[in-house]
């Protein structure tokens, strides 16, 4: 079935914009990003999109439709009726760059922060054993695609640019269970305890498990109940042990 859509898709740039309105032909078993290119291909050449896969695994055409957080190559026209408008706006956590593209160097920076994998001592690559209970737990993690709506969607940075120094967001916090998860990371050997790390510097405290994030993940990864709160209660736990109090108690003599 081929019928026209009535679309409001945000233009503007860093000083503002507004949404503007397009009527547009839509195909059977079209996603949005391809009304967002038949939209550049013949009425609106020079709105901006980013995208590379068409096939929700670069995680570029991230964006919100109908103020959710989702991937433009991902959501199929036919979650809409017909008689539905479709408004597509840029992820609203981030600074816009142009139209529908916005600056997500944030998360890049808080990438950053995370210290590596640290390899045990004494084992060469191809000597690791792990129990494949922790090769799964680590999988479903690195299914992540870096599309940063979860970053997008969370609460604690959508309207708070003032938290963004001290939180990290869901998909760094994850990557920090996941290191610290991981039964042959040696990081706690070099003096760094990742989960004292994830509580100061990463601002675990601040995620009061909405689970806003896991709902918008499309790899559907169980970001809330898989990393993040087993990561709390791991921080808490190591709060919270009396033979860790005591030695605090001990050392601080
Ligand atoms: Fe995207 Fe999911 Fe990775 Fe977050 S965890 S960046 S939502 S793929
Ligand atoms: Fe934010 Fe996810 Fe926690 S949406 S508050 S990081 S559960
Ligand atoms: Fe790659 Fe949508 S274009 S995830």
């Amino acid at each position: 079935m081929t019928y026209t859509a009535h679309f409001k898709v945000w233009r503007g740039d860093a000083d503002g914009g507004d949404l503007n309105d397009y009527q547009v032909e839509v195909n059977e078993g079209e996603v949005v990003l391809d009304i967002i290119h038949r939209l550049q291909a013949t009425q609106a050449s020079d709105l901006a999109v980013r995208w590379n896969c068409k096939a929700g695994k670069c995680g570029s055409c991230s964006a919100e439709i109908n103020g959710r957080p989702s991937l433009l190559c991902m959501t199929r026209m036919s979650v809409f009726t017909a008689d539905e408008t479709v408004t597509v706006t840029p992820m609203r956590a981030f600074p816009v760059i142009r139209d529908l593209v916005t600056d997500v160097s944030f998360n890049y920076a808080k990438a950053r922060e995370v210290p590596a994998f640290v390899p045990p001592a004494g084992l060469k690559p191809g000597e690791y054993r792990m129990q494949q209970q922790d090769v799964e737990r680590s999988q479903e993690f690195r299914k992540c695609i870096e599309c940063f709506l979860c970053q997008d969607t969370c609460h604690v940075v959508r309207d708070h640019e003032e938290n963004k120094i001290a939180f990290s967001g869901p998909r760094f916090l994850m990557r920090i269970a996941e290191l610290d998860m991981h039964p042959l990371d040696a990081a706690a050997e070099e003096g760094l305890d990742r989960k004292v790390s994830a509580q100061d510097d990463h601002g675990l405290g601040y995620c009061n498990i909405t689970k806003c994030c896991t709902e918008v993940c499309p790899e559907h990864i169980k970001i809330t109940d898989n990393a993040l709160i087993p990561l709390k209660e791991r921080a808490v736990d190591r709060k919270y042990d009396p033979l860790v109090w005591l030695g605090n108690k001990i050392l601080r003599r």
